[in-house]
C-alpha cells in the first residue's frame, strides 16, 4: 500500500548509514511501489555537492547494496530522480534557507521526515536550526539514531532540547533491532499462539539467554566507539529492548502506547546492578589479536591506534527482573565484537521435568529450549526430547522442531530500515523508543558504568575469534548453566 507523499531529508546524506542502509531501504520501498510519485529524498550535509553528484553517489550505493535483479534500470532512474542535495551546516546558518526553499516547493501538508544520520553531538544543533529556520511543520517528524545520550543526564538534556521543537509523537528514536523481522516475530510467537503464554513465566522457564555476537571489529568507527563501548553501544538499547520483548506482559493491543507502556514496566522492574554486585553480575572484555572470519586480525588497541584505551568490546551480564512473572529467572545477556561469528539469538530454557520414568539407560535428559534466531538464518527452533527410532530399547534424544524463514518463505527478507522508515512516514511509533523508555534504560545502565568506574574494573582481554573472556563462561557456569552453543 503506498504511503502518503513525503519529503525525507537525510542529514549525513553522504555518510555511511545513508549509503549502506537508508538509500537502499528507500529504494526497495520504491521498487515495491510504495513511494508515491511526488516523494523526494534530500541529502544534506556540510560538503558541497550538486543534485547530479548526489545521484551518482546514490547510484553507486545501490550498485553495492542492492542485488542486480532488484535493479531494473527504469526503477533506478525513477528513484534517482527523486534525489536532491543541499549543503547545510549544522553549526551555522549556512544552507538552511536553501533547504527551506526546496521543501517549500511542496505544500505545507506534505509529510516531512528529518532523518539525523549524523553524530549525536549534532542532534541538538540540527533540531534547533530546523526550528529557528521555520522548517518544522505540523506534519514534520524527526528521526534520531542511537545513542540517545551517553548516560541518563545527557539523554534527558537531549530529549529536553529536541522536545522543545518537536512533540513526542513527532520524535522517532530508532533502535533498528526492533525493525528486524524475527524481533517482530517474537511478539507473534508469544501472542498469536496459545502454546507458549501459559508457560511463559518463572514456574516453567529456567532462564533466558540473549546473545548478539559480531565477528567484525571497529570498522573504522573508533572515534565514536571508543567513547561508547559495548554496554552503551549495544546493551543499553538493542539487548535491553530484546529483553523487554521477551519479558513484557501482553499489551492491550499491538499499538505504540500499549506496547511501550509494557516495556517500561519491565525496565522499571530490572534489579539494580551496582558496586555491591557488579563483580558477580557483569563481565567486561576487550579483544586482542586473533583470527576472525578466517583471517588474522589485530587487537582493539591496534585497531584504535591508542594503546591505553580501557573501552570494553564485550559485555556479559546476569540481569534479573523483580516481578511476579520473572522472579528468580536470570536473563543472561552477552554481546561482543570479534566473536567467532555474526549471530544473534534468544534462547529460552524451560525447567527440567520433575521426574524421569525412563531410567539412566535412556541417556541424558535435556531441558526443552526455544531458540529464536534473529540473524543470520532467521528461524525458530523448539528443542524437544524424543525417542531414538528403532528397536534398540528406549533411548532418548534432544532434537529440534525447526522453522527456517528462508525455507518457509521464498521472499527477500526486508532490511529493518525499510519497515522503520515507512513507519516514520505513517506516523506509527510502535517500533520506536519513547522518551521514558530510553531514560529508564539509562537508569539501569548508569549504576553499572559507575560501578566499573568506582572499582576500576578493567576489561579482560580475549582472543579475537573466541566467545569472550573466560569470566563470561564462569558467570553462567557458577549458576550450573552453560551458554547455548550456536548450531
Ligand atoms: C549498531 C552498533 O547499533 O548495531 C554497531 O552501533 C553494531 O556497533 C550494529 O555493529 C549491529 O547491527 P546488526 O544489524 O548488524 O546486528
Amino acid at each position: 500500500i503506498p504511503v502518503d507523499p513525503f519529503d525525507c531529508v537525510v542529514f549525513g546524506g553522504s555518510g555511511d548509514l545513508a549509503e549502506r542502509k537508508l538509500l537502499p531501504a528507500l529504494y526497495h520501498r520504491d521498487l515495491d511501489g510504495q513511494l508515491p510519485d511526488e516523494c523526494r529524498i534530500i541529502g544534506a550535509s556540510r560538503s558541497e555537492m550538486s543534485d547530479r553528484e548526489y545521484r551518482t553517489f546514490a547510484k553507486k550505493a545501490l550498485a553495492e547494496h542492492v542485488g542486480e535483479k532488484d535493479r531494473p534500470p527504469e526503477v533506478v532512474d525513477r528513484f534517482l530522480k527523486r534525489l536532491h542535495y543541499r549543503s547545510v551546516d549544522a553549526q551555522s546558518d549556512k544552507g538552511w534557507a536553501d533547504l527551506k526553499a526546496l521543501l517549500d516547493q511542496a505544500d505545507e501538508s506534505r509529510i516531512r521526515a528529518f532523518y539525523l544520520a549524523v553524530g549525536p553531538n549534532l542532534f541538538c544543533d540540527i533540531a534547533e536550526r530546523l526550528s529557528s529556520n521555520g522548517l518544522v511543520t505540523e506534519k514534520s517528524r524527526i528521526v534520531i539514531e542511537k545513542p540517545v545520550g551517553r548516560d541518563l543526564s545527557s539523554a534527558m538534556a537531549l530529549n529536553d532540547t529536541i522536545g522543545k521543537h518537536f512533540r513526542e509523537e513527532q520524535i522517532f528514536r530508532i533502535d533498528h533491532y526492533l525493525g528486524k523481522e524475527t524481533v517482530q516475530n517474537l511478539m507473534v510467537l508469544r501472542f498469536a499462539n496459545s502454546l507458549y503464554e501459559p508457560i511463559w513465566n518463572a514456574s516453567h522457564i529456567d532462564h533466558v539467554q540473549i546473545t548478539v555476537a559480531e565477528s567484525v571489529g571497529l570498522e573504522g568507527r573508533g572515534g565514536y566507539y571508543d567513547r561508547a563501548g559495548a554496554l552503551r553501544d549495544m546493551v543499553q538499547n538493542h539487548l535491553v529492548q530484546l529483553m523487554c520483548l521477551v519479558a513484557l506482559e501482553p499489551p492491550a493491543a499491538m499499538e505504540a502506547g500499549a506496547l511501550r507502556d509494557e516495556k517500561l514496566k519491565v525496565l522499571h522492574s530490572l534489579e539494580r546492578i551496582d558496586e555491591t554486585n557488579c563483580e558477580q553480575r557483569t563481565v567486561r572484555g576487550q579483544y586482542k589479536a586473533g583470527v576472525a572470519d578466517g583471517a588474522a586480525v589485530p587487537g582493539y588497541l591496534e585497531d584504535l591506534g591508542n594503546g591505553d584505551s580501557t573501552t570494553e568490546t564485550f559485555v556479559a551480564i546476569k540481569a534479573t527482573i523483580a516481578n511476579w512473572r520473572w522472579a528468580g529467572v536470570p536473563f543472561y545477556l552477552r554481546t561482543g565484537k570479534r566473536l567467532p561469528q555474526r549471530m544473534s539469538e534468544i534462547v529460552v530454557t524451560f525447567r527440567s521435568i520433575p521426574h524421569s520414568i525412563f531410567g539412566a539407560a535412556a541417556g541424558t535428559m535435556r531441558q526443552n529450549q526455544l531458540v529464536v534466531r534473529l540473524q543470520p538464518d532467521e528461524g525458530v527452533r523448539q528443542w524437544l526430547m524424543i525417542k531414538d527410532p528403532g528397536p534398540g530399547g528406549m533411548r532418548l534424544r534432544h532434537v529440534p522442531l525447526d522453522m527456517s524463514f528462508a525455507e518457509s518463505f521464498h521472499e527477500r527478507n526486508p532490511d529493518a530500515y525499510e519497515r522503520l522508515l515507512m513507519d516514520v512516514i505513517r506516523g506509527n511509533q510502535t517500533l520506536f523508543m519513547r522518551r521514558d523508555e530510553v531514560e529508564a534504560a539509562w537508569r539501569w545502565v548508569d549504576p553499572i558504568l559507575e560501578a566499573w568506574e568506582a572499582r576500576g574494573t578493567k576489561p579482560q582481554s580475549y582472543t579475537s575469534g573466541t566467545w569472550g573472556p573466560s569470566a563470561s563462561i564462569a558467570l553462567i557456569e557458577r549458576d550450573g548453566r552453560t551458554w547455548h552453543e550456536p548450531q
